[in-house]
């Protein structure tokens, strides 16, 4: 008798890796988002902090307009800022690609996310680790990104805080339950002690500041200890 040989087809996911530009040297950005491209990561990820959401204050349209030259791979401006709505027309003509408010900035985020829509680009919700996933349970369907802060969010270089990863875990089973196919991003405190913990809870996109830029080793470095961690994780 002849068997037939069934191979069991298992989908391996592909984790997307997001260098946060915060913790690159700015004296010499486009080489180190050149060094980042050149070593295989998948997006950049622009952390837009305005003073008021966050204590801390960085950069505004005109630098997204700047890099947005310098580089092919899709933006994440993540808008750590208050009122997102008035800058949006802004960021969105400053060429970010998704375009990631955070939960608590918008008094009415179905409305935020729609004026993302309508200006072309690909809306993204961030919540902070105190917020919880039911937040914007009304909404997966209608985003292509949700980042699951890992951190309080305002600086680069902070500690993990390790419920993300059971958060991380039930917001996978909601958009798999819905069907949603947007990326699953995590930010904060990312690094090769994490990294597995997080792409194994089910996140698509990891965001990494501090992991990847670093004075301890190159930037090529940096990415391939990352992509290895995952890889041994994995297998
Ligand atoms: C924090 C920012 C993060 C930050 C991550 O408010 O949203 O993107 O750059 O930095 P690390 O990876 O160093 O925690
Ligand atoms: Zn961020």
């Amino acid at each position: 008798m002849v068997r037939k040989r069934h191979t069991r087809m298992i989908a391996k996911p592909t984790w997307k890796l997001a260098p946060s530009i915060l913790a690159a040297d700015f004296s010499r950005l486009g080489e180190q988002m050149a060094e980042a491209e050149a070593a295989g990561v998948d997006y950049f990820h622009v952390d837009v902090m305005d003073g008021h959401f966050v204590p801390n204050i960085t950069f505004g349209p005109s630098v997204v307009e700047s890099i947005r030259k310098i580089t092919k791979l899709p933006l994440d401006i993540h808008l750590m800022i208050e009122n997102p709505d008035q800058y949006i027309p802004q960021f969105a003509r400053a060429g970010g690609d998704f375009l990631t408010v955070h939960a608590e900035a918008s008094k009415h985020l179905h409305q935020t996310v729609h004026l993302i829509r309508e200006h072309g680009k690909k809306p993204g919700i961030a919540l902070n680790p105190a917020t919880p996933i039911t937040a914007i349970e009304e909404l997966v369907n209608d985003v292509d990104l949700i980042l699951i802060m890992t951190v309080n969010p305002g600086f680069g270089g902070q500690q993990f805080i390790k419920s993300g990863v059971d958060k991380i875990k039930r917001m996978r089973q909601l958009l798999d339950a819905c069907g949603s196919k947007a990326e699953l991003a995590v930010d904060g405190g990312v690094n090769a002690q994490t990294i597995a913990d997080v792409a194994g809870a089910g996140a698509t996109m990891l965001v990494a500041g501090s992991a990847i830029y670093t004075p301890k080793e190159s930037v090529a470095t940096a990415v391939q200890r990352l992509r290895g961690t995952l890889a041994k994780a994995t297998t």
